[in-house]
């Protein structure tokens, strides 16, 4: 079965967006992933189509209501687990996207306004992502990338799996940095070793350096890399 994306949202027309052209959008194409959107403001009942209102115990900003959203996640159907885009979420990993990639899609609340009742998202057991530790206006773009790191995981996404091998956060480490011609630009060469012709020192040379990177870049991945040992 095709892995396909629900997004639920107040902004259906931001999809697919940057993710219709390049590699994603002719895998959207071939069909090697679906986009399914709803409009959350379809679901509600009342002649001005009110998704949010203000807060229980005041404070600035506004709150989609629950009864909204749960009738816009009763129509999202049931392919693939319902994630909350949110700022308060667990981060999203790597791994992470390589687990949902691998199941039959996600369901993608995508949040507006200070954000959604909190009833609608325990009820419906939504799983709360973070893309990042800052706050974005809205969850659409969270889904975006979210979508983004999960299709080109996909079987027949990308041409050449060594790519996705060799990549950033595989086996614990960031990747190596990257040359191509010209051999010589504003006076720099390329690292010598790269010209060799010699694989195992350029293999060798990559781990290196993937290793120096993580190891200043990412003390935290350093620490979980050395501790596996
Ligand atoms: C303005 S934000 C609400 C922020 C919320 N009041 C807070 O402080 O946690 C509106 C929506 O953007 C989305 N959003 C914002 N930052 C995000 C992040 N780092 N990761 C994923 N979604 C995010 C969420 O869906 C959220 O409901």
């Amino acid at each position: 079965m095709t892995w396909q994306a629900t997004v639920l949202t107040i902004f259906p027309e931001m999809f697919p967006g940057p993710l219709g052209i390049s590699l994603s959008g002719k895998a959207l194409e071939k069909e090697i992933w679906k986009l399914k959107t709803l409009d959350i403001r379809d679901f509600t009942s009342d002649k001005h189509q009110s998704v949010d209102d203000a807060p229980f115990g005041g404070g600035a900003g506004m709150v989609m209501r629950s009864d909204v959203v749960d009738a816009a996640v009763e129509a999202s159907g049931d392919v693939g687990p319902l994630i909350y885009l949110s700022p308060r979420g667990i981060p999203l990993t790597q791994s992470k996207a390589k687990s949902l990639a691998e199941g039959p899609g996600v369901r993608l609340l995508s949040g507006r306004y200070e954000g959604i009742d909190q009833r609608v998202l325990d009820t419906r057991k939504a799983e709360e992502i973070s893309v990042g530790d800052y706050v974005l206006s809205g969850g659409e773009l969270g889904a975006m990338v979210l979508i983004d790191a999960c299709i080109r995981l996909l079987p027949g996404f990308m041409g050449q799996s060594e790519s996705l091998i060799e990549e950033s956060f595989e086996g614990g480490l960031l990747e190596y940095p990257h040359y191509t011609r010209p051999r010589v630009w504003n006076g720099i060469e390329v690292p010598a070793v790269l010209t060799s012709g010699d694989h195992s020192r350029i293999a060798a040379w990559r781990r290196e350096q993937a290793k120096a990177t993580t190891r200043e870049r990412r003390p935290d991945m350093w620490a979980e890399f050395a501790r596996r040992g």
